[in-house]
């Protein structure tokens, strides 16, 4: 009994020390949104249950091979102990009540994270082999860096163009990965205005490290000057606005301008040229062809490219945004 006790002051002691060291090493980063409070009371729960795990074990362990070494002059082998109801009883209940408390508070935490609000900021996430890309709907407005105002939720619509990558601000905790061909979601509320960094959290290939963006936190009164700078650098001109958005969404990184080789067909004298296809038809790249081609691009392949290579643009891209991109394409001659 006497060993129990002293145990229980070491074990009790023990688990202090632990929990102040780790919680003064500096684990998390800021809390810097609404949904980092719940998390981090999960995390704070789960610090002081390691720490009090940790210190029974090893106090139980240094302990006994302390007090109950091997004593000069003893040769005969230790006490031999059969089965203890009661303490089997403790051990299986014990854990079970701890799982099932810390189940129903995840729970809890869960419906906090993702707890809707319904006049939230809208933002369509685009992630890509190896950019981040942040559209405003309500605005008209595109960009690579995501702007956010403080203490407004906002919820974030996220697909990806090729490869699962997934969204993290260590600041606001919460993640979630972006899937080709599927919308998920993610809601963040803001609190602390400060510069941010967008990580990307799934391997994702060769770059995935350097998959960063920037994420900018601002009063409401600079999120709307901002914004209002956006819009006024989208140009009125179809054909201008067409060649920023090529721009913005990489197709000149396959396609040249100046009849050059790329990984895909040039666009350079493109319209209304005839194109043979990879079933050995032929076509006129009239503005129906661009528009068709730039929703679809596996529908028509040209011959001398393989299908697949770029991603359909349906989704991505509206439908004056698309018109533009034709707009461009077919002025350059
Ligand atoms: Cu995208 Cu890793």
């Amino acid at each position: 009994m006497k060993h129990a006790v002293v145990i229980a002051i070491l074990v009790i002691l023990c688990t202090f020390l632990v929990h102040t060291g780790l919680t003064n090493i500096g684990l998390l980063p800021l809390q810097a949104s609404v949904q980092a409070v719940a998390v981090d009371q999960l995390m704070g729960i789960h610090i002081w249950l390691i720490s009090f795990l940790f210190s029974l074990i090893m106090v139980t362990l240094v302990y006994s091979l302390i007090v109950f070494r091997r004593k000069k002059g003893e040769t005969g082998d230790g006490a031999h102990i059969v089965g203890s109801s009661g303490l089997e009883v403790a051990w299986t209940v014990i854990p079970l009540l701890a799982v099932i408390t810390l189940a129903y508070i995840g729970a809890r935490s869960l419906g906090e994270v993702r707890r809707i609000d319904p006049s939230a900021l809208q933002v369509k996430v685009i992630g890509g082999q190896w950019y981040w890309q942040f559209q405003y709907p309500e605005f008209g407005v595109m960009s690579t860096e995501l702007y956010l105002p403080v203490d407004r939720q906002v919820d974030l619509q996220m697909t990806s163009k090729d490869v699962i990558h997934s969204f993290w601000v260590p600041e606001f905790r919460v993640k979630q990965d972006l899937i080709p061909g599927r919308t998920t979601d993610l809601r963040i509320t803001p609190t602390i205005i400060g510069k941010y960094k967008v990580l990307c959290a799934e391997l994702c290939g060769t770059s995935h490290a350097y998959m960063e963006g920037a994420v900018f936190v601002v009063s409401q009164q600079d999120f709307e000057s901002w914004v209002k700078t956006q819009q006024s650098s989208i140009p009125m001109d179809p054909v201008l606005r067409g060649e920023q958005l090529a721009q913005q969404y990489g197709c000149t990184n396959c396609h040249s301008v100046d009849g050059s080789s790329k990984i895909g067909p040039t666009w350079y004298e493109l319209f209304e040229s005839e194109v043979e296809l990879d079933n050995g038809t032929y076509v006129v790249a009239d503005h129906e062809y661009l528009i068709r081609s730039i929703i679809n691009p596996n529908l028509q392949v040209v011959e001398g490219y393989s299908a697949n290579m770029m991603p359909p643009f349906e989704d991505t891209l509206d439908q004056p945004a698309i018109e533009a991109l034709a707009a461009y394409i077919e002025s350059l001659k």
